[in-house]
């Protein structure tokens, strides 16, 4: 199973565009959170999940939570806003704080996750970009133990359409392989 955390606001805009260009042929069943559709609340540091698996917040990162268990693949796809992911997927991601208190707090055996997929798209293009969403995909690695990973990082796409562009040309193929390997 695959699931796709989204945190664009256009769906017809730029990130949904690759990642539905990506999972086109893939034969595989995939559930896709929208982050600006889930309104998920960020995490409020409430301490529940230093003494209790889970979370306080009742709403639909519940179902989130249990997919985690379950899926083979996580793919975090968003928009770059101020160097950055999206605010609502951020909120969504640092609910992930429940496993990092069960790694490191209440030390006790997250979900594992095969495989991991990072798809940002960017209007500009500047040295070191992506440098703060890198990171944050490398602390959802860590929680969940993703050894196979691969990242997609479009830049200019003020400029170039994104599935037009020579990064996500001749990164597709491998990308689908990827996706597809079981
Ligand atoms: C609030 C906001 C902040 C943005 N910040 C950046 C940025 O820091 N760097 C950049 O290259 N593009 C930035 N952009 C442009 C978007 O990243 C780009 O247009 C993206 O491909 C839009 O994806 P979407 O169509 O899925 O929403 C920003 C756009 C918005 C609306």
């Amino acid at each position: 199973m695959i699931l796709v955390l989204i945190g664009s606001p256009n769906k017809l805009g730029n990130t949904y565009t690759v990642v539905n260009e990506l999972l086109k042929d893939i034969d595989e069943e995939i559930i896709y959170y929208d982050a600006y559709k889930s309104k998920i609340k960020a995490c409020i540091d409430c301490k529940y999940c230093s003494s209790t698996s889970g979370c306080s917040i009742k709403d639909e990162m519940q179902d989130i939570y249990q997919l985690i268990e379950k899926v083979d693949t996580l793919i975090i796809a968003s928009p770059l806003h101020f160097a950055t992911f999206t605010g609502e997927l951020i909120n969504l991601l640092s609910r992930f704080q429940t496993y990092y208190a069960g790694k490191y707090v209440r030390l006790v055996n997250n979900p594992t996750i095969k495989k991991g997929l990072l798809v940002v798209t960017a209007g500009g293009h500047w040295p070191k970009m992506f440098v703060g969403v890198k990171e944050t995909f490398n602390v959802v690695k860590l929680l969940f133990n993703i050894d196979k990973t691969l990242e997609l990082l479009i830049a200019k796409c003020d400029e170039v359409l994104p599935t037009s562009s020579s990064e996500f040309k001749n990164r597709k193929q491998e990308i689908q392989l990827f996706l597809g390997e079981k």
